[in-house]
């Protein structure tokens, strides 16, 4: 097999499919403009996803990209896993070939079949896949063009085998291909009790992308069946350098060795979670930084902020006393900002924000690791009181997962009830204490919709145009239904790349549409903090 860097499988996978017609494609934001209900940006499908329902038109029908890509908080989710496996991250890029309505099955399965064994050079052998149950085209196809013996080919009925962008969007079967590493490591195929081993590791997903979910309960179909595939560029290049263990890889090395230097720790078998977890989240808080996230309260930001604190607990774990992040940044753009030139666009606002959030931090960090190390000793059950988990998150700015990942390694975790009551019972007071303020010039309804829909998310740093969902309309201070041609009417979404007036800078103006009405934004207001009010 040939010994490949992160950027070597990066530049031969494009071009494989640059050479069967693909045209590679840049990857898009890790925020999606293109979609108001997803967190992030979480596969290469996403920037395409209205290629596949037809409602938009590219001049290529074959792709292929190097997505970015953000799994933290949303449908899929592998944030409490860094650290604690060889394949997990919160960042990754995923590798992807696409067909709109052109190829399906089986050019799919061939493309995918001769890349991996000719031009990798990965043993047959080595390799098995997954279908799903009812997919016998698939399992036929996987017989005659790769050759794979019958025991070879797993029939998966779960949801592990039906992939799905998020609750709604395009959809469809998949089939995945797994790579075994080896009886050395503990783990069974695909489909067996022990499939959550490291032996068999999944290196390639391809969907043959059929239908759109629309509603809860509907599914339609796609104009034509299309192929959405992706494949770990961490996992696939760990392959190719002899290793199941992403973070053994050039690129992570690279990293991990800064972080061991800085922290003044020899990596270990007792502290490579905690070097993990700080090139893992590290990587994920600069490129969302990069693209103008930046730590809050709410939402993306409120993502952003735990993998960074998380992250910052993991280097204190290690014994730093000094912000040491922003110190590997340099590292990190120097191996990434070829293929992400955004990268040294965006350096003083990553080191600065880097820096100031673990300087905050550390002094809380500290206090709370003493309170709550104080008080592991009222644990009953292994189960940590969840007032006591409120005050770390309310006072020290410890999120919920944060406390969660310290009390892994104790193998305790918090009574998550407890954590929401408290919670609960302290927005109950926040609002008594606010209708209290008499604070007139703050209308109730404002107070009412940021209650109950949250905050805004602010997309303007990085879009003058963005989808959102309508959440509220208002009509001479009232929550209305509906509004009519020359009405004059306040909107809320989920979130708007309109700037709200403040700082003395005035509010954005422009138009908000669907395909039925449309919308005069002829100012916009931020109310409570975070409420964006589109006139
Ligand atoms: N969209 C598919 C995935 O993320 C390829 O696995």
């Amino acid at each position: 097999m040939d010994k490949k860097t992160l950027k070597d499988v990066r530049k031969s996978f494009l071009s494989y499919f640059a050479k069967n017609d693909h045209k590679i494609v840049d990857s898009s934001n890790l925020v999606p403009n293109n979609d108001p209900t997803l967190l992030f940006t979480n596969s290469g499908m996403v920037q395409f996803k209205n290629v596949f329902t037809g409602l938009e038109k590219r001049d290529y029908k074959r792709a292929t990209t190097s997505q970015k890509c953000v799994r933290a908080g949303g449908k899929h989710n592998d944030l409490e896993n860094v650290g604690y496996t060889p394949i997990h991250h919160t960042f990754f890029e995923m590798l992807g070939n696409f067909s709109f309505g052109d190829y399906f099955k089986d050019v799919a399965i061939e493309l995918a079949w001769n890349l991996i064994t000719k031009e990798f050079g990965i043993p047959k052998d080595k390799l098995s896949v997954s279908v799903f149950s009812e997919d016998k085209e698939a399992f036929n196809l996987w017989k005659k063009i790769a050759g794979l013996s019958e025991n070879k080919i797993y029939k998966i009925s779960t949801s592990d085998n039906f992939w799905s962008m998020g609750d709604l969007g395009p959809c469809g079967p998949c089939s995945e291909i797994f790579y075994d590493h080896g009886d050395h490591l503990k783990g069974g195929p695909p489909g067996s009790k022990d499939q959550t081993g490291n032996r068999f590791i999944e290196i390639w997903n391809l969907v043959f992308m059929q239908f759109e979910q629309i509603a809860k309960e509907e599914r339609i179909n796609l104009p034509k069946p299309s192929v959405d595939t992706g494949m770990g560029l961490e996992r696939i290049s760990a392959l190719l350098q002899g290793t199941h263990d992403n973070y053994e890889t050039d690129h992570f090395k690279t990293l991990i060795k800064v972080s061991s230097e800085l922290t003044k720790t020899k990596i270990t078998k007792d502290n490579i979670a905690s070097h993990r977890v700080i090139s893992d989240h590290l990587r994920a808080s600069v490129f969302l930084i990069a693209e103008g996230v930046l730590p809050s309260n709410e939402g993306r930001g409120y993502v952003l902020r735990r993998i960074m604190r998380r992250g910052m607990r993991h280097s204190h774990t290690l014994g730093s006393k000094e912000p040491i992040f922003y110190k590997i940044v340099p590292t990190l753009i120097h191996e990434m900002s070829d293929s992400y030139p955004e990268l040294i666009r965006a350096e003083p606002l990553i080191t600065e924000i880097l820096k100031t959030e673990e300087e905050k931090f550390s002094i809380l960090l500290a206090r709370g690791m003493r309170i709550l190390n104080d008080n592991l000793t009222k644990v009953k059950n292994n189960l940590l009181p969840g007032d006591l988990a409120f005050k770390l998150y309310d006072t020290y700015g410890f999120p919920l997962d944060l406390t969660q990942d310290i009390l892994k390694n104790k193998k305790m975790n918090v009574d998550v009830s407890g954590f929401d009551k408290a919670m609960a019972e302290r927005k109950k007071t926040t609002k008594l204490a606010w209708k209290g303020s008499g604070d007139e010039a703050v209308d109730k309804i404002w107070f009412y919709l940021r209650e109950k829909i949250g905050g805004t998310e602010f997309l303007g740093y990085e879009h003058n145009q963005s989808e959102g969902v309508v959440l509220s309309l208002i009509k001479k201070g009232k929550e209305v239904q509906e509004i009519n041609e020359g009405d004059e009417a306040d909107l809320v979404a989920n979130q708007t790349p309109f700037y709200g007036e403040s700082g003395g800078q005035v509010g954005d103006t422009g138009y908000i549409s669907n395909s039925k009405s449309n919308f005069q934004v002829i100012d916009t207001q931020k109310k409570l903090g975070d409420l964006y009010v589109h006139r």
